[in-house]
């Protein structure tokens, strides 16, 4: 399904949620509910993100997110950063009420889900033997792309190479270590690991941007692609860093966050002009995204 089609109070769910199989079958009617579903397991990647492993039945795609709550204290969108046999994973930034809350829970606890919701990664066109696939991600960004990135780890066939350029503040807010160097040490995979300011061992310094212009994108000819996604200066300026590079627009795919509450196109909370993001989004096509950034 295109993303001119997935405009629709009706097509979110048809490309989200009702699919035969795609969704685990989510009743239409259930949608704004939250279900309580049991964790599994945190995981404190650092100090402010932790990852919190929920027992989950459904199917959900690549770059998909759900609305995570806890009962009186609020609602927000997270993405799932991993998925596996009847669990899902949310890396969440401690930043305000929900985030709070969350983190208060521990293994056993009930974390009140809605989902998955959203447009996902356009992992059809980002696969294939003689294509190349450019990441970049900024901070907390590297949770709605680990999926992807796992799943071209776990099927080299299905790519030529994979180039990741994940940049962090400092060494301390470095995300996912074991898949990090997991990632690092695949034949497959090209990886710059990069701080804002400052060094550590098996990092570069300065900001993603600094850094496009190692990707080879000239020996690339037609068939790559570039994923963004980070806070909206990082992915504004990277991608106009990969247009500098000769990226054609419609080779850039972004990620975009925005404040929501249905995340179903009925509230406008998410909507930027006429665009509701929790329809057409999170994923954007950059040639949509670009008239989006503020
Ligand atoms: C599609 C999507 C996917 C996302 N995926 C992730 C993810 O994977 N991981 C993740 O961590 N986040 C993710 N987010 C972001 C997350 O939804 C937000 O950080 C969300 O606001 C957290 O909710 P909260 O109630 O904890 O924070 P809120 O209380 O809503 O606070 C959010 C921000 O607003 C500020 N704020 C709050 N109240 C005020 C006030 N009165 N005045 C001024 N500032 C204030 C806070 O300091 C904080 O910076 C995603 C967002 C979207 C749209
Ligand atoms: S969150 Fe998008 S319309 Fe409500």
């Amino acid at each position: 399904m295109g993303l001119q089609e997935n405009t629709k109070y009706g097509n979110v769910w048809e490309n989200a949620q009702m699919q035969p199989g795609e969704s685990g079958g989510v009743d239409a009617a259930d949608i704004m509910k939250p279900e309580p579903h049991r964790i599994l397991k945190v995981t404190h990647e650092t100090k402010a993100e932790f990852t919190f492993r929920v027992e989950f039945p459904y199917a959900s795609k690549n770059g998909q997110f759900c609305m995570l709550s806890i009962p009186k204290v609020g609602e927000a969108p997270i993405s799932i950063s991993g998925k596996g046999d009847g669990w899902v994973e949310f890396t969440i930034r401690k930043v305000g009420r929900l985030t709070d809350g969350v983190f208060e829970l521990h293994e056993g606890s009930s974390l009140y889900l809605r989902g998955p919701f959203g447009h996902p990664w356009p992992m059809e066109e980002f696969a294939g033997a003689d294509k190349h696939l450019v990441v970049i991600s900024g901070g907390t960004g590297l949770a709605p792309v680990r999926t992807t990135l796992n799943y071209f780890y776990d099927h080299p066939e299905k790519i030529a190479d994979l180039y990741l350029i994940a940049g962090f503040k400092d060494v301390s807010g470095a995300l996912f270590d074991e898949e990090r160097e997991k990632w690092a040490a695949a034949e497959h995979f090209h990886t710059i690991y990069t701080l804002d300011d400052s060094t550590a061992p098996g990092f570069e310094t300065g900001m993603v941007t600094a850094h496009i212009d190692k990707i080879p994108f000239a020996e690339f000819g037609d068939n790559y692609h570039v994923a963004i996604v980070g806070p909206p200066p990082m992915m504004h300026f990277s991608a106009l860093g990969c247009l500098k590079c000769g990226v054609p627009e419609d080779k850039i795919w972004v990620s975009f966050e925005r404040k929501m509450q249905c995340a179903v196109g009925k509230c406008g909370h998410c909507k930027i002009n006429e665009t509701y993001v929790c329809l057409e989004g999170p994923v954007l096509h950059y040639p949509k995204a670009k008239t989006l950034f503020d």
